[in-house]
């Protein structure tokens, strides 16, 4: 069986896929964190994010860097969506998420183009969202915890900026597959969340 959970940053589609994966003993792949090695790849090699041979030469990257801390930074955050866009860059990840998909048991992948580019036959499909003002809060609620000094009206740009650049991309956009079914967390705690999305899985398998 295999899970497909897109969404736009901070929607609550990471937390999701994982209570997916425990809930159904099956393994998980945060794609994001690929775009974000890739990002990050180039701003350590002194880069630019925008250009596509820096991004493409950073797509070689080394398997350590999936565990580095520093991903999951907004920095990195920010250089994943720009060097996302290369078609170049989405190709290079492409077969490793694929294969991740196609394993015997299963998977539960969350990104962007899970439903509609990675896993189209995916059994499950669901495009989780909120409201940008609500995914900032939690984004900049995160960064607090984690002991970061941020702005929330900073936060709430950066979540905007990246949702516009996620959707208007030309490369595999951010949109939800006509067979998905959407899950608007807004209103939902993690728990309420994560139950409402087994029962969404429930009803497609
Ligand atoms: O999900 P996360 O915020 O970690 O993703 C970082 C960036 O990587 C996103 O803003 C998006 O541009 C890109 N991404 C993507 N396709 C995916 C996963 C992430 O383009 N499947």
């Amino acid at each position: 069986m295999i899970i497909a959970v897109d969404g736009p940053a901070a929607s609550g589609k990471g937390t999701i896929a994982k209570a997916l994966a425990r809930h159904y003993g099956l393994p998980h792949l945060d794609t994001g964190l690929l775009y974000r090695a890739v990002g990050i790849s180039v701003l350590r090699h002194g880069g630019d994010p925008a250009n596509a041979l820096d991004a493409q030469r950073a797509c070689g990257f080394e398997e350590v860097l999936l565990a580095d801390p520093g991903l999951k930074s907004e920095a990195a955050g920010r250089a994943a969506s720009i060097v996302s866009a290369h078609p170049a860059v989405r190709a290079a990840l492409l077969e490793r998420q694929r294969a991740f998909a196609a394993q015997p048991g299963g998977a539960v992948l969350d990104g962007r183009d899970i439903g509609t580019v990675i896993a189209p036959e995916a059994r499950a499909k669901l495009f989780v969202t909120a409201t940008p003002e609500v995914r900032a809060r939690r984004r900049y609620d995160e960064l607090i915890g984690l002991g970061l000094s941020v702005d929330y009206d900073h936060v709430l740009g950066d979540i905007r900026a990246r949702d516009e650049r996620d959707s208007a991309r030309s490369a595999a956009p951010l949109r939800q597959a006509e067979d998905a079914v959407l899950l608007d967390t807004s209103a939902l705690d993690v728990a309420a969340a994560v139950a409402a999305a087994i029962a969404l899985v429930e009803a497609a398998a």
